[in-house]
């Protein structure tokens, strides 16, 4: 099928403004997005910048604006949009180039939750055991691969660049309620704060641009129950 793609583009080092450049050329229905914008870059136009690496929905490093919707470009098929697509970079994070934006803000916001596990026991001669029950309760925010596509379509996050934004949260919550963890009080004063977690608004669009599914709102909310709990 011939498809049509207009990919936004703009070098703060060389442009006075962003514009669309526009692609037409055959491609297969079974075509990923990554594939086409490949083909771009190898064929085409050297100069289009854009990150990508495991090509498998894997490493996080291809999140875009694709017909609207946040999504990574490896995990969207041609035949899943039509003959018209148009690409942007994810919102919210100033263009370094092209679809490449930066992401220190948002991994500021990721480190300041304290992503990691903090225990001062002394190490059991094995393993720090847990059981199954346990081990479920943040089974679903262990999925994060740190793509930005839920904080990138946050309206709050738009709005304000330094809300903490949903992927921070959905990082809290992985080590909030692990049962061998002792961070949670540091990590929840974290989140208390001006431009935390009472920031979210519930708008959802965290939850719908997540790749990995991961319930983003619900996670926040019990974050938020969390947070009253102890403080109650
Ligand atoms: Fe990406 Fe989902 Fe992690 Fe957000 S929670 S950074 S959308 S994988
Ligand atoms: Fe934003 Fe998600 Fe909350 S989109 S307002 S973080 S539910
Ligand atoms: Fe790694 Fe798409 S290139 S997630």
């Amino acid at each position: 099928m011939q498809i049509n793609v207009k990919i936004k583009r703009y070098d703060p080092e060389a442009d006075a403004r962003p514009y669309w450049s526009d692609y037409t050329f055959e491609a297969r229905g079974t075509d990923r997005i990554l594939d086409v914008m490949n083909h771009i870059k190898w064929e085409v136009d050297g100069s289009l910048a854009f990150r990508r690496s495991c090509a498998h929905g894997i490493c996080g490093s291809d999140a875009m604006l694709i017909n609207g919707v946040n999504r990574l470009a490896c995990k969207v098929l041609v035949k899943d949009l039509g003959a018209k697509i148009t690409i942007e970079p994810i919102r919210g994070l100033a263009v370094l180039k092209d679809l490449i934006v930066d992401m220190e803000p948002f991994f500021d916001s990721y480190k300041a939750v304290l992503p990691f596990f903090i225990n001062q026991d002394p190490a059991p001669p094995a393993e720090r055991l847990q059981s199954v029950e346990d081990r479920a309760v943040f089974d679903e925010t262990t999925k994060c691969i740190l793509c930005a596509a839920c904080t990138t379509s946050c309206p709050v996050f738009w709005t304000n660049g330094r809300y903490l934004g949903p992927a921070a949260i959905v990082n809290a919550h992985r080590f909030i309620f692990d049962s061998r963890d002792q961070g949670a009080a540091q990590r929840l004063q974290v989140m208390n704060q001006a431009n935390g977690l009472w920031r979210c608004r519930t708008a959802y669009n965290c939850t719908e641009a997540c790749p990995r599914d991961i319930p983003i709102t619900r996670a926040i909310q019990e974050v938020k129950r969390e947070l009253l709990w102890r403080n109650a």
